[in-house]
């Protein structure tokens, strides 16, 4: 086994596949993009007539995945007007799970192989949904199961800690609510403007990296902490989850993602000069941010700002944070997947600070990780018939 020194010397793979997501996503991209700014993404069940039949999304995962998913409610309920549910897979079955032959019901895994995703997708088929898999391994059990898939272009993933495949996830599952859109008779006008914006993607993840300087400057500043709160709102909000995430498995401190609008309501409690916050905000996000940040500072506690690039550091949230980590300018719709990569980078170099295998955090249950190495022609597309029916 290669010594945790080495290892770091020769780049850790987690470090790799951050650095590999500008290259993901123009992969996965060019895989959708057909010339005329259209898409190519009409097969079963995302072709005109299923779609005709759905009126709502059910979308599903586990870890890392299924802060991809949350991205998807955003835009498929904005763009395609469809109500959507999201939530884990391990949750799936254990209410009354309104999924039916009007459903599209969505899972979405790296693997392809994980138990509850292969479960929730199992009884979505059962209920009679139209059902699609999004993986970046295929063929593999889940890709097998649904009616159709979805393909990230991540490339090889060597590491446990998904990154590259989260970030290609969330660009396939926003094709997707353009496609629902489009089939759906919407966004006629706003089609060429919303394709080119996502092209501007892999280049604004590049981008995101050259940050890399101030994001260890707040990762040294973390070292002295024992846990670190993330808040985030609207489209934000799955990046507080995933970071806070990352923050854990790679960076092993104890870090929470939280509803900004939510913290005031009791978390509240626990922030003092010991326990830093990570500010997600940006300028249009009014001033409940404000009046938060003008509270930590009150308690004695370190803020973190995660903003865009040019924001006005006379600006009052400016002002009462420490540090302030700069996301480069990018369309409303895309700062999520571009402010992802700071929490990446920061756990990453947390772990490096604290000396750490990165590569082996020890992060997953051996029963999670056996389900990312099962021989696919041995699982035969079933599941372990481990949820109920509601
Ligand atoms: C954490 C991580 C995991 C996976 C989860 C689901 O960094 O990568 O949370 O996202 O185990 O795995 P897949 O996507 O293969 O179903």
């Amino acid at each position: 086994m290669v010594k945790t020194q080495d290892k770091l010397l020769n780049k850790p793979f987690f470090l790799k596949e951050i650095n590999e997501q500008p290259k993901a996503l123009a992969n996965t991209l060019a895989q959708y993009l057909a010339p005329n700014f259209q898409l190519k993404m009409a097969k079963p069940p995302l072709d005109d007539q299923t779609i005709k039949k759905i009126n709502k999304a059910y979308i599903t995962a586990c870890g890392t995945s299924y802060h991809a998913a949350l991205t998807a409610r955003y835009i498929i309920e904005e763009l395609a007007q469809l109500p959507t549910v999201v939530e884990p897979a391990s949750e799936c079955g254990r209410h009354q799970l309104l999924v039916d032959e009007s459903t599209l019901a969505v899972a979405v895994s790296q693997s392809g192989r994980s138990r509850d995703t292969l479960a929730a997708m199992e009884l979505a088929k059962r209920r009679g949904a139209a059902t699609l898999a999004l993986v970046n391994e295929a063929p593999s059990p889940l890709s097998r199961l649904a009616s159709g898939y979805l393909m990230t272009l991540a490339g090889k993933v060597d590491t446990l800690s998904s990154t590259k495949a989260f970030t290609s996830q969330t660009l396939v599952l926003g094709l997707m609510g353009l496609r629902l859109a489009q089939s759906r008779g919407l966004m006629r006008e706003k089609w060429r403007d919303e394709i080119e914006k996502i092209g501007r993607l892999p280049e604004l993840v590049r981008h995101a990296l050259s940050y890399e300087d101030q994001v260890v400057a707040i990762s040294e500043r973390l070292m002295g902490f024992e846990h670190v709160f993330i808040l985030a709102s609207g489209p934000l909000l799955p990046m507080a989850f995933e970071g806070a995430l990352k923050l854990k498995e790679v960076g092993k401190i104890h870090a929470e993602g939280y509803i900004t609008g939510e913290f005031g309501h009791g978390p509240l409690a626990m922030v003092g000069p010991r326990t830093p916050v990570i500010m997600i905000s940006f300028a249009d996000d009014g001033d409940r941010s404000l009046d938060l940040a003008a509270e930590f500072k009150d308690r004695g506690a370190p803020l973190f700002l995660i903003s865009e690039d040019g924001l006005n550091l006379d600006h009052n949230l400016a002002r009462h944070s420490e540090l302030f980590l700069p996301v480069p300018q990018a369309p409303s719709r895309m700062r999520a997947v571009v402010t992802i990569i700071h929490l990446q980078l920061m756990a990453y170099h947390l772990g490096r600070l604290k000396g750490l295998d990165v590569d082996n955090t020890g992060g997953l249950i051996r029963s999670a990780m056996a389900n990312h190495v099962v021989a696919p022609e041995k699982t035969n597309g079933l599941v372990e018939p481990r949820l109920t029916s509601a």
